[in-house]
C-alpha cells in the first residue's frame, strides 16, 4: 500500500493501526487487520476518545456506572466506548478460544495461553479485564511513542540524514537483532521516550502496611506514592536543556540518566511489554526512513507546530490526534 500516493499522510492514525494489528499477534494469536482496511473504524474511534476521555473515567468513576441515566452527553459518549472497547475484548478472547479450539492439544502459544490455563486461578471477567487491558496498553502507547518519535526526527533534517546514512550500513533482509546494535537508533529511541514519554503521569503505589524507608525518609504504612515521568524526564541537573530533542545525549549515558528514565514505569508493575515496544519502535522507525528518506513534516495539509502539543490525562498523545508528514 502506498501511503504517500497523495504524497502526504497521518502518521499517528497509521502507527496507531501498526501497533493494533501488531498487538493482536501475540496477544490473541491473530492480527485486528487495521492496516488491511487502512480506516478507521468505531474501535479505533474509541481508542482515540478513549485517550481524550480517561480524565473523565478516572475522576467520576461512579459517575460510569450510572451513565445511562444521566444527561451528560460526554459522560454518556465515554461510557458507550468503555462497553464497546469491552465487547471487543471479549470478540477477541472468543477469537482465540477458537483458535485453541482447533488444536487443543498444542494450542498456539500466546500471552493469553497460561491466563487460560486453570491453574492461573482467574475468572473468565478477569481474563476480558486483562484482554482489554493489553489492547489499550499495547497499541495507544507504542502508536504515541512512534508518532513523536516521526515527528521528531523528520523536523531536524541533521537527526534525519544521519538516521538515514546509518540505515543504509544494514543488512538485508532488515532484522531486529541488526537494529538492536545500531546506536544512533537506539539513542534517538531513548531521547523519544524521555521527552514525550507516552506515560507521563504520576503512577501510584500502595506503601506496604508496616510502612517503609526511602532515600532516608520515614514512608507511612497505607498512604500512597507516585513517581511522575513527566518531570523526572525534565531535571535539568541530569538532562541538561531539557526540552531539546538531542538523541546524541545518550551516546555515554550517566548512571543517573539511566535511574530517572522511567517511559516503562519501574519494580515490579514495570510494563509488560517493554522488550516487544522496543521491538516494534526499531524496526517500524528503520523501515519508515528508509523507504522515506526525506520525510517532513507537511506543510501542505495546514499542520502547525502547535498541533503537537502534548495532551495529557492519563495516556499522552498529540492534541489534534494527528501528525501529518509529507515526502
Ligand atoms: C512505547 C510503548 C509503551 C510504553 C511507553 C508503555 C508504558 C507503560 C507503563 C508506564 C506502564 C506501567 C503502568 C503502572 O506502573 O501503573 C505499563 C504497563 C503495562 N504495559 Fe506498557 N507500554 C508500552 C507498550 C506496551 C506494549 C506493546 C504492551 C503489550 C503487551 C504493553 C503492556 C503493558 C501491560 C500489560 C501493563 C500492565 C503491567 C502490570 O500492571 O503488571 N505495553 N506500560
Amino acid at each position: 500500500m502506498d501511503l504517500m500516493a497523495s504524497g502526504f499522510t497521518d502518521v499517528f492514525k497509521w502507527w496507531l493501526f501498526m501497533a493494533t494489528d501488531i498487538i493482536g499477534e501475540p496477544t490473541f494469536g491473530e492480527s485486528f487487520r487495521m492496516l488491511e482496511t487502512g480506516k478507521k473504524n468505531q474501535y479505533i474511534l474509541d481508542m482515540e476518545r478513549q485517550i481524550s476521555l480517561q480524565a473523565i473515567r478516572i475522576t467520576f468513576p461512579y459517575l460510569l456506572k450510572i451513565a445511562r441515566y444521566t444527561p451528560i452527553s460526554v459522560i454518556k459518549n465515554t461510557a458507550e466506548a468503555e462497553i464497546r472497547l469491552k465487547m471487543y475484548a471479549m470478540q477477541s478472547v472468543e477469537r482465540y478460544k477458537k483458535l485453541v479450539f482447533q488444536t487443543p492439544s498444542d494450542p498456539k502459544p500466546t500471552l493469553f495461553t497460561k491466563l487460560f490455563d486453570e491453574k492461573s486461578g482467574l475468572s473468565y471477567s478477569d481474563i476480558i479485564q486483562e484482554a482489554q487491558g493489553y489492547i489499550v496498553a499495547g497499541s495507544d502507547t507504542t502508536a504515541v511513542t512512534l508518532t513523536y518519535l516521526t515527528y521528531s526526527v523528520c523536523r531536524d533534517s541533521r537527526v534525519r540524514e544521519k538516521l538515514v546514512a546509518k540505515l543504509t550500513t544494514l543488512p538485508e533482509p532488515v532484522m531486529d537483532k541488526s537494529l538492536r546494535d545500531l546506536p544512533y537508533l537506539n539513542q534517538i529511541i531513548s531521547e523519544t521516550l524521555r521527552l514525550y514519554t507516552a506515560v507521563p503521569f504520576g503512577l501510584p503505589r500502595l506503601v506496604p502496611p508496616e510502612g517503609a524507608q526511602f532515600n532516608g525518609y520515614n514512608v507511612p504504612g497505607g498512604i500512597t506514592v507516585s513517581t511522575q515521568a513527566y518531570s523526572l524526564h525534565r531535571d535539568p541537573a541530569i538532562f541538561p536543556e531539557p526540552d531539546s530533542f538531542n538523541p546524541e545525549r545518550w551516546e555515554n549515558p550517566t548512571k543517573e540518566m539511566k535511574d530517572a528514565s522511567l517511559p516503562f514505569s519501574g519494580g515490579s508493575r514495570i510494563c509488560l511489554g517493554m522488550h516487544l515496544a522496543r521491538m516494534e519502535l526499531r524496526l517500524a522507525t528503520a523501515l519508515f526512513f528508509r523507504a522515506l528518506p526525506n520525510a517532513r513534516p507537511s506543510t501542505k495539509e495546514g499542520m502547525t507546530a502547535n498541533e503537537m502539543e502534548m495532551q495529557s490525562f492519563f495516556l499522552m498523545a498529540p492534541q489534534v490526534h494527528r501528525c501529518i508528514i509529507e515526502s
